[in-house]
């Protein structure tokens, strides 16, 4: 029997999964660790933790799974995107690593667009503008802020490709993860040497750039031995989390678009050739099907506002919900159910964590617009779940205005397993929205990818059309999408009539 391994280092644990040739899912393991924040805005993890978490998941699952050695034909790694893992010339790790979520780095993203030449001439070298999640802002601000520790390093690697590092030795990456470094030239599938010029980086402060179908190395024999596998054992490129996760939900053809409500919200849509966004405000990738691109928005907390809601505010629900023995979600979601759509008035704007898509504003803020004396805690909770996917919609709309179809919409993530949310999402995208069979993420991906890359199939397409099909469809409710239409634009314009007072309160805590 062949097996194949997925590992998926997430920002709240590494996930790894083993799934059969034919798709089936033998095995699976999740090992958690914290997250640091040691100053408002800033988000880092400990790479050891990443590291710890994979060994002991690979070995979790070989044991759940009954799986022996040497069935593992291969292995693919995904994780969250641009992240910044430091080495120093022995392969250490010199400082945490600066995530995806992370917001210190405004200034050297203007610093970018003013040493590339502007922000159209940085969008015409590497298809994005500079966004403070992204990598290259990450290591000028190491440049800048913390000089000792830049002139020590010698290597860059996204937190997935630290992992490679680990189990082959191989200073390796792949065109998915590399496209949110902002230093990959996404058109031509490699590093942009003119970009680097530009900063002043050297070329080899970074790894070898695969297609994610590609052998990027083999396990050692240490490595192998601590995990259980055998020494060889091929370890294909994979994929960044979001790419992955597409490949794991079969968004790999044109009018298939993806939306997966997680901590963060993403929508997805493969497109055949490289789609730019003139305003900058979608991000334009390498997909992780061979010599094809895709274009998304990210929404820094949309299944996370809900998170913070119920952390925050609902300890009645959650201490409810043990004696029930049931998910403090089903009691949050039923309070919310009950609320009417468009919650009586009542908005929230999602910007717990700044925002990415489509305002790139670090200092964006969250807030209830429209409270009264009638709202309760119900209202609150649609609010905020209208809130999420009004955002969500943000990115949609700007993909229906490039052009790009959007044929059928497949839900992944928390908000894909609440039928409620299903419906939510449905009336305000205003389009049915379908489940599929698989639902286990960026791993699922990564699984399949290692499959298509040791010679399972002829590529990732052919290994998704075996493997994944639709298995619900949710209609909108024409009367809901006809009211959701008209509350949208209102929901837009909240932002746009406190963007200056965001950055006015920004400059308040600063002094
Ligand atoms: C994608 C992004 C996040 C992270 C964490 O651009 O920043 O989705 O990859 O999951």
């Amino acid at each position: 029997m062949a097996v194949y391994l997925g590992i998926d280092i997430g920002t709240s644990g590494t996930k790894t999964l083993a799934i059969r040739e034919d798709g089936q899912i033998l095995a699976s393991a999740t090992e958690e660790y914290p997250l640091y924040s040691p100053k408002p805005g800033w988000s880092e993890q400990d790479p050891a933790d990443w590291w710890k978490a994979s060994v002991r998941s690979v070995q979790r699952v070989l044991k759940a799974g009954k799986i022996k050695a040497a069935d593992v034909k291969g292995i693919g790694l995904s994780g969250q995107m641009h992240g910044s893992v430091f080495l120093d010339k022995s392969g250490k790790v010199i400082r945490n690593a600066l995530l995806w979520n992370d917001q210190r780095t405004a200034e050297e993203c203007q610093q970018i667009e003013q040493l590339a030449g502007g922000r159209r001439a940085l969008i015409d070298m590497v298809a994005n503008p500079a966004l403070t999640g992204f990598t290259a802002p990450k290591v000028l601000w190491l440049r800048n802020r913390e000089p000792k520790n830049f002139d020590k390093t010698v290597k860059v690697l996204l937190p997935k490709d630290y992992v490679r590092y680990r189990m082959t030795g191989e200073f390796a990456t792949e065109v998915s993860d590399a496209s949110g470094t902002l230093l990959l030239d996404v058109v031509h599938r490699c590093w942009s040497a003119p970009l680097l010029g530009k900063l002043q980086l050297d070329s080899s402060l970074l790894p070898v750039v695969h297609e994610s179908e590609d052998v990027s190395g083999r396990l050692t024999e240490s490595v192998a031995r601590e995990m259980g596998l055998l020494p060889g054992t091929p370890v294909v490129g994979g994929g960044g989390d979001q790419a992955a996760s597409a490949i794991g939900n079969g968004i790999v053809r044109r009018g298939v678009v993806s939306a997966t409500m997680g901590t963060s919200g993403v929508v997805f849509a493969h497109s055949d050739d490289v789609q730019v966004d003139p305003d900058g405000r979608l991000h334009t990738f390498c997909h992780a099907v061979r010599g094809k691109w895709h274009v998304m928005g990210c929404v820094l907390s949309a299944g996370g506002s809900l998170q913070w809601f119920r952390n925050q505010l609902c300890a009645p629900e959650i201490a409810q919900a043990k004696k029930q023995k049931v998910d403090p979600y089903e009691l949050i979601t039923a309070q919310a159910d009950a609320a009417p759509a468009g919650s009586e008035g009542l908005f929230f704007l999602p910007y717990l964590t700044g925002e990415r898509t489509p305002h790139a504003d670090p200092h964006a803020r969250a807030c209830w617009i429209g409270l009264s004396l009638r709202h309760n805690k119900g209202h609150m909770a649609r609010a905020v779940m209208e809130g999420a996917t009004y955002a969500m919609r943000d990115t949609l709309e700007i993909i229906r205005s490039m052009s790009i179809p959007v044929q059928e919409i497949r839900l992944s993530g928390g908000g894909a397993r609440s039928a409620f949310w299903r419906q939510l999402q449905a009336d305000i995208y205003g389009k049915a929205v379908c489940t599929i069979n698989a639902e286990e993420g960026p791993a699922y991906g990564v699984a399949l990818l290692a499959a298509a890359g040791t010679g399972a199939y002829k590529n990732v397409v052919e290994a998704c059309r075996a493997t994944i099909s639709v298995v619900s469809k949710t209609p909108n409710k024409p009367t809901q999408t006809k009211f959701y239409n008209q509350a949208y634009p209102l929901y837009q314009k909240l932002y746009r009539s406190l963007k200056d007072d965001f950055a006015s309160i920004q400059r308040l805590i600063q002094n």
